[in-house]
């Protein structure tokens, strides 16, 4: 095999690493937005215009993304990770995929509710319809969002910890398959 033909192994595609990091910036801007926007931000007209168009970003950014996961093979783990350690690693990974569908699904349920529609537009650029759902159903997904929000941030902490454990812990590739420059084999 020729230099040029070699694919590489030791890191994530560089579209899979832009998806992954852009999404994960959009979902902790929007978890800050919706957490405190009843609190810290009351008030501020933009926040939740500015919540639901970036929450519907991530669909559609997690819709390409898997379509990118269910057709690409990522790069094998270290040889040296357990038997747990891999099964615990990928079943976080499709927990997320799972929260990165049903929690923007969610708020746009929420967002829908026929008693109190507002119009909806994706950064105030072009119109967003309302699901086609009832009251009660709209209903369900606020409940939803909330508890969905939390569970996405305790993942989040979960996976940011494995990330920290696997880089200045266990000195592995791991975290430099997602982040090359902080790879370590070079
Ligand atoms: C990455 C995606 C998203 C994240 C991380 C997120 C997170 C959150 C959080 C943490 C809250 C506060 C929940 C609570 O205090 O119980 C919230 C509220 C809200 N979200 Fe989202 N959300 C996302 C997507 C969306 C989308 C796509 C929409 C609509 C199209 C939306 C509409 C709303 C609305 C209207 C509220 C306020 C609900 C209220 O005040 O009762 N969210 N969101
Ligand atoms: C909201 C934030 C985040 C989300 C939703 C998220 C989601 C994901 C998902 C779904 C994967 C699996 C990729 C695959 O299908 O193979 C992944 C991999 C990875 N993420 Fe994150 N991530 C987030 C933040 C972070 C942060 C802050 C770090 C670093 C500190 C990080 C480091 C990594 C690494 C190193 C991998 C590769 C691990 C492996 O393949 O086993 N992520 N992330």
């Amino acid at each position: 095999m020729t230099r040029t033909t070699l694919i590489r192994t030791d890191r994530y595609s560089w579209g899979a690493i832009w998806l992954h990091w852009s999404i994960a910036a959009l979902v902790l801007v929007n978890l800050a937005l919706g957490l405190f926007h009843e609190s810290l931000l009351d008030g501020i007209k933009w926040v939740i215009p500015i919540h639901k168009s970036i929450g519907l970003t991530v669909l559609v950014l997690t819709l390409l993304r898997l379509g990118w996961r269910l057709t690409h093979r990522p790069p094998p783990l270290p040889v040296d990770m357990t038997g747990w350690e891999r099964a615990v690693a990928k079943a976080v990974h499709w927990a997320f995929y799972a929260l990165l569908l049903v929690l923007p699904l969610t708020g746009w349920m929420l967002s829908s509710n026929p008693a109190r529609l507002r119009p909806m537009a994706w950064f105030w650029l072009f119109p967003v319809p309302p699901l086609p759902i009832s009251g009660a159903t709209a209903t369900l997904g606020h409940n939803l969002h909330g508890i969905i929000a939390y569970a996405m941030l305790a993942l989040v902490v979960l996976h940011v910890a494995a990330a920290l454990r696997h880089y200045l812990l266990l000195r592995d590739a791991v975290l430099g398959r997602m982040a090359p420059g902080l790879n370590r084999n070079g």
